[in-house]
Parts: C-alpha cells; structure tokens; sequence
C-alpha cells in the first residue's frame, strides 16, 4: 500500500467514498481544503483508492480529519496506516487532534489519542421564536481580534482556515461585545462555527447564526442543556501529545467536525 497526497483528479473518487458516508462533500470541498491550507492523503493499493485522511496546521496543533477507509477494505489495518502517516507528518506539533463520532473513538484510542472532551452536534429545533437582547451586526470582516480570540479559545493559530470560512460564509458580530461566529448558508450542508462570545452572549450568538444558517444547520457545541437545541449525536475530541487548550467561558461552539 502506498500514501500519497491527493491530487484534483482524485477528487471525484473521494467524494463517491465519502458519499457513502453521507458526508456531503463535493469536489469544491477538497479544493477548498487545498486552498486553506490542509493536505488530502490517500491510500493506495495497485493505484486504487482504498482510504484517505486530510490534516491541517494550526502552528503548534496539527489538525486531522477525514479518516476514512473503503468498506469492503476495512479490519486490515488501512485506518490505522493512514492515521499513523498523518501524525507523522505531523511530527512537529506539540499536540495533533481529532474529532470522533463516538463509535469511531476506541479506533482512535486503540492508536493511542486520548479522550480530551465531549462536544455534541446539534441543530436548531423548528418553530420556537428566539428572543434575543444581542443585536447582531451581519456580514463583519474578519478583524485581527477575531483571530486572537480564536487562538485563545482553541489554541490553534489557523488564520487562513478562518479566512477561508469567512469568504464562502458569513461572519455575524454581536454589536458592542466581542465575539464572532461564522455561518455557512450551504444548501445541502448548512453549518455554524467556531462561535466565540462573551460570557453571557454566545448562547443566543449561537442561537441566532443557526437560524441565519437555515434549515437543518448543524454546529459542534461545547455545552449540553442548551434552550432551542436538538442534539444529535455526540462526539469527542482526542489528542496525541500535549493536552489541548480550551477557553470555556467563551467558546460556544468549534468550527466543524473537518476544522475542529
Ligand atoms: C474508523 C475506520 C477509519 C477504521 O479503519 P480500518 O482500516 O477498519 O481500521 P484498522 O483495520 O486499522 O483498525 C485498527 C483497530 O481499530 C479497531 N477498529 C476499527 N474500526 C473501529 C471502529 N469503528 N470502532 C472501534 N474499533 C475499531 C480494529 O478492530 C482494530 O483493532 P485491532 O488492531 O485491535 O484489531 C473505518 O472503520 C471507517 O472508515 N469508518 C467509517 C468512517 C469513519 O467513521 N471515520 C472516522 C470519522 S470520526
């Protein structure tokens, strides 16, 4: 079996896989990983794809996410060849992270990651009318404060990935405090994250970017218990080195399953 990088002409084959999934990518989606920075590896085995994996650099994190490996091809160890490539290539990061559904964790803990939090992917319930005291100011360029605040929420240094959100999404600005979240109106997978608020703003922050998503917009939210949610399912965050940073009191929700 060979890992490689995946190049464009891969792209309408990892799309079928992740399909079957139900993962909704398109072949925008991997380029658009490329442009933000993140690598597509593929496994190979007498040329065809049998698996795959993308990672990130997020300065001292490195990110992984996409592990996946063709049914047919799973139980001979394919997940955990690709799952060791991406750390290695990843071997200069203090910590590499992942996000898991959790009947994908012991697969992951088996490789030796660590249960580092739970967080729960949710959606807006129908039909409850949001009140809201935060008055949202929408479409707000992304600012160098933004960038921080994202840094010390999640530790992770990701400037392009965040810009690259923010040009295919929205960035809503709760006016007169400091926080951001970003909304993605995608007709077939509309989403919201990371949301970053101050205490005592971000729930309705959360709240309100939901609904902008549209229809069936789902994030990744810290927090259990939350007024107008459905949550869905749960998932976990694991790491490989260094335990990871998390600023509790404003982050609300994480940027995707993808983009942790
Ligand atoms: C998770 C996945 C990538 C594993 O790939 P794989 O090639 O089957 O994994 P491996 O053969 O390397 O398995 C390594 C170990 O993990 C275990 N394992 C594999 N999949 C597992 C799962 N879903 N849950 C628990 N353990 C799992 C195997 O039993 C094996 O343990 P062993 O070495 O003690 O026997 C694959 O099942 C998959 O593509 N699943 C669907 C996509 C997905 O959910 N990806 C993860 C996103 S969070």
């Amino acid at each position: 079996m060979e890992i490689r990088e995946a190049d464009h002409k891969d792209f309408p084959v990892l799309v079928m896989l992740t399909e079957i999934e139900g993962w909704n990518y398109t072949e925008e989606d991997f380029n658009w990983f490329s442009r933000v920075g993140g690598k597509t590896l593929v496994a190979t085995n007498m040329g065809e794809i049998v698996g795959m994996g993308t990672i990130f650099d997020y300065g001292n994190v490195g990110w992984i996410s996409n592990i996946l490996v063709k049914p047919r091809e799973r139980g001979h160890g394919i997940g955990a060849e690709i799952l060791t490539e991406c750390v290695r290539r990843l071997y200069d990061k203090s910590t590499v992270a992942l996000f898991s559904y959790e009947r994908s964790a012991d697969f992951y803990e088996a490789n030796g990651f660590r249960l580092d939090l739970e967080a729960h992917l949710v959606s807006l319930k129908s039909g409850d009318a949001i009140g809201g005291r935060v008055e949202v100011l929408v479409g707000a360029e992304v600012e160098a404060s933004m960038l921080r605040m994202d840094q010390e929420c999640f530790g992770y240094e990701r400037r392009r990935v965040i810009k690259g959100m923010a040009e295919r999404g929205i960035v809503l600005k709760p006016r007169g405090w400091d926080g951001f979240a970003i909304v993605r109106k995608d007709p077939v997978e509309p989403s919201v994250g990371p949301v970053i608020s101050e205490k005592g703003t971000g729930h309705e922050l959360l709240l309100v970017s939901l609904e902008a998503a549209g229809p069936n917009a789902k994030a990744v939210v810290l927090e259990e218990g939350i007024e107008f949610l459905i949550y869905e399912e749960r998932i976990r965050r694991l790491y490989f080195g260094a335990p990871l940073k998390i600023d509790r009191s404003r982050a609300v929700a994480f940027a995707g399953l993808e983009l942790g």
